[in-house]
């Protein structure tokens, strides 16, 4: 049995379901992953926690799922955190250099990115990230790591997340109390980042577009650092909503009649397929050609991926993805969605399906998995020392 210390554990509390996956670090120092537990969540709207005992509960089925499969207790996670109230900015921030030969230092770098953090923030809001994204010395842009350089002025960029206190609270509390103490919250998109998108394509410039249930969660990658994130209060439950309400057809029925028949490209669906639709209050159900179901859910579609590069164009970051676009998330598996993608962002675009771990592989290996396998990625490679990193204990004995 694996040390203590090998552990890592991640907990995505989404708005359709919570997941929680055990990763461990394997004899390469590479991550396997080794349990894995869901759990059906009505405690989140549009990312933010409304129900903190149905949410509590959720994260203790999907964790005792996970710990039965792995075989240890979980006793600390890394957590997602996302909804329509977390806010980003970048930001940037100014320091004289600190010592007499003007050589700078590992503290002249802390203390610049602590003036660019030092921006007004909401008051009821606290810091989730500040991460850098380029440095200036003596006003020459595009120093990656200014330590050791020799200059008298040093400035930083860098990417502000905020998020309000009542929402971490919230995060907080509920797996305090379904018994999992949280190293640390990661900003959502980072941790999907971190599983579906690739070295070369951040640096080049890349959009990525997790379609959860309840929001759709962006990041624009530039130059291999953040640019941008964004979350827009859209998800595939709208979706579902959506043919619920045209076709008077019961929630649970359009979201099956979703995932196996419904198409995002209405062009692509044979138009002699006919498909069961299920009536609200009991009535017969009725027979409808598959082309009505993408007829709804293609617009819904074009809206959503509409209002994403609305808002790249807004910031002039449209021209910056070279790579293109990246859709990951259980919305991300609609078919046809890739394709209309295409046409909004006349680029290409891919389903991000998590990569980087090994284990069991097949048990991710779907875009719904990215946040939480980017989550555990995310804790490998930021993973300070030990003490922040036993996550998990072998179960006690029962024999
Ligand atoms: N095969 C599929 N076809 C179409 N949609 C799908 C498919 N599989 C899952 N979805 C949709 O994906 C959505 C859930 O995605 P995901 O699990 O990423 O959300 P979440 O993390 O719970 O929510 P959020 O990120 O908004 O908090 C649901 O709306 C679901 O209907
Ligand atoms: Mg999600």
């Amino acid at each position: 049995m694996s040390k203590p210390e090998n552990f890592l554990v991640s907990c995505d509390i989404g708005t359709t379901k919570i997941c929680v996956l055990i990763g461990e670090q394997n004899a390469n120092g590479s991550l396997d992953v080794i349990g894995k537990g869901s759990s059906a969540n009505r405690g989140t709207r549009k990312g933010n926690i409304v129900n903190v005992d149905a949410t509590i509960e959720a994260i203790k089925r999907a964790a005792e799922e996970a710990e039965i499969m792995a075989g240890v207790q979980i006793a600390r996670a890394w957590v997602g955190v996302s909804g329509s109230n977390v806010r980003s900015f970048n930001s940037r921030g100014v320091v004289a250099v600190a010592g007499k030969d003007r050589e700078i230092t590992k503290e002249d770098v802390v203390r610049v990115i602590d003036a660019a953090r030092g921006v007004q923030i909401p008051q009821d809001h606290e810091v989730i990230h500040v991460i850098p994204r380029d440095f200036a010395v003596d006003g020459q842009d595009g120093v990656a790591d200014p330590v050791g350089m020799v200059g008298a002025r040093l400035e930083a960029d860098v990417h502000v997340v905020t998020a309000p206190v009542a929402v971490t609270q919230n995060i907080v509390t509920c797996a305090n109390k379904a018994g999992i103490e949280v190293v640390q919250l990661v900003l959502e998109q980072f941790a999907a980042a971190e599983a579906v998108l690739t070295t070369d394509e951040k640096e080049l410039g890349i959009g990525l577009v997790d379609i959860g249930g309840g929001t759709t969660e962006v990041a624009i990658y530039h130059r291999g650092s953040i640019a941008h994130t964004a979350v827009i209060p859209i998800g595939g439950d709208h979706f579902t909503n959506d043919l619920a309400v045209v076709l008077r057809a019961p929630i649970t029925d359009a979201e099956r009649l979703k995932k196996k028949f419904g198409s995002a490209m209405t062009s692509a669906v044979g138009e002699d397929e006919m498909v069961e639709v299920p009536m609200v209050g009991g009535r017969a159900p009725k027979l409808c050609p598959r082309t009505t179901l993408s007829e709804i859910l293609q617009p819904r579609a074009e809206e959503l991926l509409g209002l994403v590069r609305e808002d790249l164009v807004r910031l002039g970051l449209e021209k910056e993805i070279r790579s293109g676009i990246v859709l990951t998330g259980g919305g991300a598996e609609l078919e046809g969605i890739v394709e209309v993608a295409e046409g909004i962002f006349e680029g290409p675009v891919r389903r991000g399906v998590p990569a980087g771990v090994g284990g069991l592989v097949d048990v991710v290996s779907r875009p719904e998995w990215a946040t939480a396998t980017g989550l555990l990625l995310y804790g490998h490679r930021n993973k300070a020392g030990p003490s922040e990193s036993e996550a998990a204990v072998p179960m006690p004995s029962t024999g």
